[in-house]
């Protein structure tokens, strides 16, 4: 009745139906990544990408396991690691959440800090950083999230049967951010796999190189600028973007971004990170090709407790000029009638004494059979 490892809790994570968009025709229905014990969807392709590079012994015993990332997939190779007894490096950019770093090093990582704004070849880079560590370092392992495409593959074998599967087969339209590429890539692989006319919809931040280069070929210097969300867009193209499966990619604002995980919170009660306000505000800006047979899938890869600093916090609002001096975001939410989402109380309070006759029940039998084989 227990199991041996939190790695044992990753994925099957919840699809909640939005119950209160406005203006888009179709069903909504949100994927919670922070459901995952590490908070993130990045908990699913640590899980595999570490057990993928033991079975071929490129990670031995006492190993230190070196990452470049922006907060997430550091949390759950941290977790890997104090399960593993693995030693943790990680090199984030200087735009990561100071909540994210205590994280970080409360699991017993090592956290090196770089200048957020400098080219990826450029020696004091996150990416440069790492790579150079796992050269000095000995019996280490650079994980390369970026370009281990077994990044995108754990997508493939667990995320997109978990959505086929969660929407009875009905799913018309996908809408995942795109940052390695992984989560958009395999998921969007198997679900095309399933049914082609699937719409595999990337969400990009204005000033990656991502749309463009998905729409032209080319590869464009000049659209680079720094991005506020975390874990959205790129500078580089990564080798976990699978191009092909994407039908098209939306470009969302910082703002609008911010505006809408306030909403997710406040609205939903869903306590999302900030890249999930990206991917419902990609929902509504295509809500012109909706209609009410649509059912969208967008996945929201991260819980909201790491962005307590920022997208929560009322000041960095109004410093980002996101949010006017003594209004708080979208007041008119609160104001509106919402719709009533859950069962009324007594449903409830039949549902936890149905529950709790079943747990006796279920118990009294484990029991009996353990008795029995005594
Ligand atoms: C919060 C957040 N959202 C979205 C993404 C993008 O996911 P992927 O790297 O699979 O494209 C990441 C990845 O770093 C992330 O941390």
């Amino acid at each position: 009745m227990y199991i041996e490892s939190v790695l044992e809790t990753i994925g099957n994570t919840p699809l909640v139906r939005l119950q209160n968009i406005q203006g888009v025709k179709a069903k909504v229905l949100a994927k919670v990544e922070a459901c995952n014990p590490g908070l993130s969807a990045k908990d699913r392709i640590v899980r595999y990408m570490v057990a993928k590079a033991e079975q071929l012994g490129k990670i031995k015993p006492g190993a230190t396991i070196i990452e470049a990332t922006s907060g997430n997939t550091g949390f759950s190779l941290a977790l890997n690691c104090a399960t593993k007894g693995y030693k943790c490096i990680l090199t984030v950019s200087s735009k990561t959440s100071k909540e994210k770093i205590q994280g970080l090093k409360a699991l017993g990582a090592e956290v090196v800090v770089c200048p957020k704004d400098v080219a990826p070849e450029d020696p004091r880079s996150y990416y440069s950083q790492a790579k150079s560590l796992a050269k000095r370092i000995p019996n280490s392992y650079y994980l390369n999230q970026n370009f281990n495409t077994d990044n995108m593959e754990a997508h493939y074998l667990t995320t997109g049967p978990e959505i086929w599967y969660q929407t009875g087969e009905k799913i018309t339209h996908y809408v995942c951010c795109a940052g390695t590429g992984g989560t958009i890539s395999g998921t969007g692989r198997y679900l095309k796999e399933q049914n082609p006319d699937v719409k595999v919809i990337a969400v990009d931040g204005e000033g990656s190189v991502l749309k463009k280069y998905h729409e032209t070929g080319i590869y464009d210097r000049s659209v680079i600028r720094p991005i506020l969300i975390e874990g959205l867009g790129k500078t580089i193209i990564p080798a976990n973007m699978d191009f092909s499966v994407i039908d098209e990619f939306l470009r969302v604002s910082d703002k609008n971004a911010a505006l809408r995980v306030r909403e997710l919170a406040k609205e939903e009660g869903l306590f999302v990170g900030y890249s999930s306000g990206a991917a419902l505000q990609a929902v509504y800006q295509m809500a012109d090709e909706l209609t009410e047979d649509d059912v969208v899938v967008i996945l929201l890869s991260d819980h909201g407790s790491r962005y307590l600093s920022k997208i929560f916090n009322d000041l960095w609002m109004k410093e980002q000029g996101f949010m006017e001096a003594g209004q708080d975001v979208r007041d008119d939410i609160l104001q509106r009638q919402q719709a009533a989402v859950s069962l009324p109380g007594s449903d409830y309070i039949r549902y936890y004494k149905r529950y709790s006759r079943l747990l006796r029940r279920r118990y009294r039998h484990l029991k009996d059979n353990w008795q029995q084989k005594i």
